[in-house]
């Protein structure tokens, strides 16, 4: 029997101190996009995504509420939670770090790290910035704050160490040895910079606060928040049970990631995993940031665009499609309600939408409403068709390095050259001079919007689903097995009444009031 094809992926834990944004959305949905597309590829997917709820900046932040920890990340989960039936997210789990599964994890993680030698107690003095949740080096500080402009604070106190200073070899030799791990080529290049000037042990217990995974055999300690939260991705899979899905999953095919937080996870989390005798995931990716209309999205400037005010305006495949297409995925990028709407109106409404509604259109007045009979192929209608039948091999490259802007532009590439043939066959011309040649290119355009239909479930679920419907195909041939000559459209075949899937954003509307 051939071997299971398995995908694991990740979205980082979400820090429960705000409501979700459009920053947040967009690493969830990235992922999202790959686990629809993987499924329908014939995998059997594991995509978890959750709140990581223990640490002193989600202490704060419940103390600024004026509630407990547990009541603050109760509720603020919760809006994490939600976010996947309004973005339409398929995550398989939803892990929270207060969770028994996950001390389990954390407490079995330690306790083989300690074991293997490469834990001891210290004492640390240093710069810590709770925002980060990170150390910083006297040295790394600008003007009296951390790189990153947190504010940071004198901390000093007994604490358990990781003797991260001994990876610094085995972790330049894994990335040698494994270059998928870390993309894109820039980020790698970064890290493998940093490691190269050398590492220091690192602090990872703390006694000063009480919300977070007790070290095991020293309760008087927490662990450091950044190894509670890497290890939730082991403890979703059910680790330390040798059997279920730990056995089927891990290590992860993909931890995808922002890239303020590629450090944790290239650095630490694989030195981590080696110091405990465990296989660490084979891949990082870490995308850039939104930044809105040119601006950073901050609490103080109040500019945070959330997801449920982009979806009341542009609606949900709409957005789902403008963030994966319109940012090279791995660069930063500006959101601007004018390049949203220009995407709407010209990919969506006039090239993809256009397209399925002039040809289903023509097929139900010309064709009595059913899938038309072709006839001989002429080297158009076989181009056009090779052209469609080609897209899953390119589609599927640019998935598997997460460039799922380009996998779009390889789609949209079909839709033109569909167009162009439209324009070139003019099959409404042959209704009364080639009745059967009409049907050919008909039959031919109608077999191409399959293909793109199918192509892009991953990224717009919703739409796709109604445009398969339109084309009568049936449930169980949506998966990509369907796509190619296998799963042709059968002649004959009644269609429902056509209607039009991406209508445009119209400016004047009670919508674009709003600003834009
Ligand atoms: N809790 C940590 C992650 C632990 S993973 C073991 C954390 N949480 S976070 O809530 O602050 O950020 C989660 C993700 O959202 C990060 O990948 C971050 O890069 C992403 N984004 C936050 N703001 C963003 C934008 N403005 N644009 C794009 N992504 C952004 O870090």
């Amino acid at each position: 029997m051939a071997a299971a094809k398995r995908y694991y992926l990740t979205t980082p834990i979400y820090y429960v101190n705000d409501a979700p944004h459009i920053g947040h959305a967009y690493t969830s949905l990235a992922c999202d996009a790959l686990a629809r597309f993987k499924r329908l590829d014939g995998f059997e997917v594991k995509f978890l995504t959750g709140t990581d709820e223990h640490g002193q900046k989600v202490a704060k932040a419940a103390e600024a509420a004026g509630v407990d920890p547990q009541t603050h990340t109760d509720r603020v989960s919760q809006h994490f939670r939600d976010l996947s039936p309004v973005m339409n997210y398929s995550n398989d789990d939803f892990i929270r770090t207060t969770e028994p599964r996950h001390a389990r994890a954390c407490q079995e993680l330690w306790k083989r790290m300690k074991a293997n030698g490469h834990i001891y107690l210290g004492r640390f003095a240093g710069w810590y910035a709770v925002r980060d949740e990170a150390f910083y080096d006297e040295s790394e500080l600008v003007d009296g704050k951390a790189p990153t402009g947190a504010e940071v604070e004198w901390f000093e106190e007994e604490n358990y160490f990781f003797d991260l200073s001994k990876w610094q070899q085995p972790l330049l030799d894994f990335y040698e040895a494994n270059p998928r791990f870390l993309a894109p080529r820039t980020r790698r290049n970064e890290i493998v910079s940093f490691v190269s000037s050398g590492l220091r042990d690192l602090s990872i217990s703390r006694t000063s606060f009480k919300w977070g995974v007790p070290v095991p055999d020293d309760p008087k300690h927490i662990m450091y928040v950044w190894i509670d939260a890497l290890t939730n991705y082991m403890s979703a899979a059910g680790f330390p049970e040798e059997s279920g899905d730990y056995a089927r999953f891990w290590p992860a095919d993909l931890h995808m990631v922002g890239k303020d937080i590629i450090r944790f996870h290239t650095v630490y989390w694989p030195a981590f995993l080696m110091a405990a005798g465990l296989t660490p995931p084979k891949r990082v990716f870490a995308h850039g940031w939104w930044t809105n209309e040119g601006q950073k999205m901050s609490k103080s400037l109040n500019n945070f665009i959330t997801p449920q005010d982009l979806i009341g305006r542009y609606g949900l495949d709409p957005v789902r499609y403008f963030l994966l297409r319109e940012l090279p995925f791995g660069q930063d990028g500006n959101f601007s309600h004018q390049a949203m709407i220009r995407r709407i109106n010209t990919d969506l409404a006039n090239d993809l939408g256009n397209l399925a509604q002039r040809v289903l259109t023509q097929i139900n007045r010309n064709c009595e409403a059913k899938v038309p009979q072709a006839g001989a192929l002429t080297e158009a209608d076989d181009r056009l068709l090779a052209a469609a039948h080609g897209m899953l091999a390119r589609v599927r490259a640019e998935y598997d390095e997460q460039q799922f802007h380009r996998a779009l532009e390889a789609e949209w590439e079909v839709v033109g050259a569909a167009n162009r043939y439209v324009d070139e066959q003019a099959p409404w011309a042959l209704k009364k001079t080639d009745p059967a040649r009409m049907a050919t290119a008909l039959y031919v355009l109608a077999e191409t919007i399959r293909h793109l239909a199918l192509l892009a479930q991953p990224v717009m679920p919703q739409s796709s689903a109604r445009m398969l419907d339109l084309l009568a195909v049936p449930e169980v041939a949506r998966s990509f097995a369907a796509l190619g000559p296998s799963g042709a459209l059968k002649a004959g075949t009644p269609l429902p009444k056509p209607e039009g899937i991406f209508p445009r954003h119209v400016e004047d509307g009670p919508a674009a009031k709003a600003g834009g």
